[in-house]
């Protein structure tokens, strides 16, 4: 299994912090914020990894991973995303890079207190399809949003005014080859994006879509400043308890 990292955008929502810099080069206590999504695919034992980025720093994540030598990495690759076409444009541009074989793909502003291994494993062992993982949180409105009925994901809403549950949808998503022949049906959203979310529910409409519910905290840092702001602290205080992110 190979892994995809997103990393592109233009942060806007971090403005002014992300006039100079990409977010995902930003500090979350104490290194990087892309650095916690490296490590959590290879813990998975994930090492074969690409990083989609764009915008004006591309060449800073070059200077700061390099071959990704620090994180116990061979190599690592990049490609880089013109303009905000979005998560699933992004993703799409990891195809050659795939070459049939099933990935796992985080979003690389976001931290997670659990280690994905085991559900990696799992999704292994699933025939095909995909694997999300879900987060309860209290205001699922700024996600996405997952309505499960008799144990499965029947819908997924992105940005609902009205959740149907407080499940949001975690950027770490698993995929068959067959995400890239649905990306390419996708049509952009309301936002001007091709959206994950629509990818996802491509998999529930052929009933291949599983999921896990983190029970571990989960950061979105770079959604808003208190969204960052929590996502240090939350680091912070993990580090009091020598926890490995
Ligand atoms: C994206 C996805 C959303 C998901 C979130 C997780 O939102 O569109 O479904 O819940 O990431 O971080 P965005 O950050 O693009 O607003």
């Amino acid at each position: 299994m190979k892994g995809v990292i997103l990393a592109g955008g233009l942060g806007t929502r971090l403005l002014p912090l992300t006039k100079v810099t990409n977010k995902h080069l930003l500090p979350v206590y104490d290194q990087p914020m892309i650095f916690y999504p490296i490590k959590k695919l290879v813990q998975a034992e994930i090492k074969d990894i690409m990083v989609v980025t764009g915008g004006n720093n591309a060449g800073d994540f070059l200077r700061l991973l390099g071959n990704g030598k620090d994180f116990g990495l061979k190599r690592l690759h990049y490609t880089y995303q013109e303009g905000e076409g979005g998560i699933a444009e992004a993703l799409g541009l990891a195809k050659d890079f795939a070459e049939g074989e099933r990935i796992a793909v985080i979003l690389g502003d976001n931290i997670f207190e659990d280690d994905i291994k085991s559900y990696v494993a799992s999704y292994k062992k699933q025939k095909d399809g995909a694997k999300v993982l879900l987060k309860e949180v209290p205001y699922p409105e700024r996600f996405g949003v997952a309505e499960i009925v008799d144990g499965k994901i029947i819908s997924i809403a992105e940005k609902p005014k009205n959740p149907k549950s407080n499940y949001a949808v975690t950027g770490v998503y698993m995929y068959d080859e067959k995400v890239f022949s649905i990306i390419k049906t996708l049509k952009p959203s309301n936002r001007g994006e091709l959206e994950i979310t629509d990818v996802n529910n491509a998999y529930i409409r052929n009933g291949s879509l599983t999921y896990d519910i983190l029970p571990g905290w989960w950061a979105d840092a770079g959604t808003s400043f208190e969204a960052y702001s929590r996502a240090n602290t939350l680091v912070h205080e993990s580090r009091l308890k020598n926890k490995d992110l």
